[in-house]
């Protein structure tokens, strides 16, 4: 019975010095979610009956990372003996009844998938080992502990790098840092073990070597993909280990039918969500929980932050967070949507167009240079040029409600709070400050009055007034030219 039940531990309490960062190492995020944060993705979908995450450097910051987005995980404090073996210790002991398999990650190697564990945990119960490592064959190990096996070829013990003799170092075969232990053979032994080696630590990978000197056996999980053990210790291995992570997920939504041109320059996080037949131009990153329905083309060029793009829309070199595009809309070039912004179904936010909190109806348009903040648009309605909401007095932000079918003229100023009724228009360059009825056309701009020759008057000798008085004589030829031209 109990030789089925599964407890994951996942190693987090570390530094992570080799970061030189301000925050835990296994909060660095990747492909949208904090290092960590993707052990414990996996973690949750492999049935385990215990999940715990021991934790100790910043653990106030690491819990409030975590808690809510992995509700049933359990943190466990490190006291201040160090080293990954003490970590599995203090787990285990928060567990006391639990006696069956434990499986130990670390909260650094996010690339270990569901199918590679599973195989690993099902391997380990197969054979009846006490203890089972995961191991890669790679070309440079360093930084790793070494497999070191005996004559018969089966694992003897661990060895760590900073402990490790010449011989030793020259081991190809790494420890994965990812094993399955019985958890009797962890009580039994982590107790005994010291902290006498070159980093003054109580290792885990100690254990392997002692159990074998009791005559239990240690099996080895030798992984064909060594991608799968990387892990993060250093800026560098973080952006690989990014992009590995990214190509998995490009290469997932490329077999659910997404055109991806350019894998190389296309980010997405793991949360990201999209449709068959949604194409994705180069450099552009679907971010966070945003999601695409069929037949969408975004980018080239466009971030989009927790957005939803709805289908056959067009966005096109954009800057988007928590945006909403409806069904058949365009949106960009050169866009900002800020959060709140709702574009109805054939809409059109256009070029060097910036909106935030703005709901615009269904076939509405904003075709160029414009800000729209804090506003309700209705359908049909047409933006000239460069018509803004001036939502923001200096102290407080106001509401643009704008009806059904109303043109605004170019460079209209639409001073908040402000109300246009259904069909209103307005003339170029409007200032508006009181609300236009339904239907009626607002006008601020005083009528035009032309001062004739004030150029030449008081500009005399500038290239103006030159080009002025030729245009006049031009025209005084002209009056008396029939004659000329009938010669
Ligand atoms: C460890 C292994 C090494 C293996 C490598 C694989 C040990 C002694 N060494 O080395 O054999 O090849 O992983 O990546 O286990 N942690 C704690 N508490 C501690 C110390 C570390 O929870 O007191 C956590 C860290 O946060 C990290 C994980 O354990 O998530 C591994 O620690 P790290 O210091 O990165 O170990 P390595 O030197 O990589
Ligand atoms: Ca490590």
């Amino acid at each position: 019975m109990t030789q089925n039940t599964l407890a994951i531990v996942v190693l987090a309490a570390g530094q992570g010095t080799r970061m030189r960062s301000r925050l835990p190492k296994v909060l660095h995020p990747v492909a949208g979610r904090p290092l960590v944060g993707h052990v414990l993705t996996t973690a949750s979908r492999l049935g385990a009956d215990h999940i715990e995450v021991v934790v100790r450097h910043e653990r106030d910051q690491v819990v409030a990372a975590l808690s809510d987005a992995y509700p049933g995980t359990v943190f466990v404090d490190q006291d201040d003996v160090p080293g990954t073996g003490r970590a599995v210790e203090v787990a285990l002991d928060a567990i006391p009844g639990f006696d069956g398999d434990v499986l130990i990650l670390s909260g650094d190697c996010p690339l270990a998938d569901v199918d590679t564990l599973t195989a690993f945990v099902a391997e380990h119960r197969s054979t009846g080992a006490a203890a089972t490592l995961m191991t890669a064959i790679v070309d440079d190990p360093t930084g790793y502990g070494r497999v070191i096996r005996d004559a018969a070829g089966d694992v003897d013990r661990i060895v760590e790098q900073k402990d490790a003799t010449d011989d030793e170092a020259a081991v190809r075969e790494i420890n994965a840092g990812m094993y399955v232990f019985r958890a009797a053979a962890l009580r039994e032994y982590l107790p005994t073990v010291g902290v006498d080696n070159a980093q003054g630590e109580k290792y885990l990978t100690d254990v392997p070597g002692l159990l074998r000197l009791a005559g239990d056996r240690v099996a080895a999980s030798v992984v064909s993909d060594v991608t799968v053990t990387f892990g993060v210790n250093d800026r560098a291995q973080l952006a690989l280990v990014g992009r590995l992570l990214n190509e998995r997920i490009v290469r997932r939504w490329q077999l659910e039918g997404v055109t991806i041109v350019d894998p190389a320059t296309t980010w997405i996080d793991d949360d990201a969500k999209l449709a068959a037949d949604v194409t994705i131009l180069p450099h552009t990153q679907i971010l966070g929980a945003s999601v695409i329905a069929a037949g969408a083309t975004v980018g080239p060029d466009t971030t989009l932050v927790d957005c939803e793009i709805g289908e056959d829309a067009v966005v096109k070199r954009t800057d988007a967070n928590l945006a909403v595009i409806g069904a058949g809309a365009t949106v960009g070039p050169f866009s900002f949507l800020r959060p709140g912004t709702v574009l109805g179904a054939n809409g059109k936010i256009g070029a060097y167009v910036e909106t935030k909190n703005a709901r615009i109806g269904e076939g509405s348009k904003v075709p160029h240079l414009s800000y729209v903040g804090d506003a309700t648009i209705g359908r049909g309605v047409n933006l000239g040029a460069s018509t803004i909401t001036a939502n923001y007095d200096d102290v407080n932000k106001h509401r643009t409600e704008i009806e059904d079918e109303v043109h605004t003229g170019s460079h209209t100023v639409l001073v908040a709070p402000v109300r246009l009724g259904a069909g209103a228009k307005t003339g170029a360059g409007a200032v508006v400050r009181k609300d236009v009825p339904a239907g009626a056309l607002a006008m601020s701009v005083a009528p035009q009055r032309n001062i004739e020759g004030w150029v030449e008057k008081n500009r005399a000798g500038t290239g103006a007034a030159e080009a002025a008085s030729r245009a006049h004589d031009a025209a005084d030829k002209a009056g008396d030219g029939a004659q000329e031209e009938d010669r």
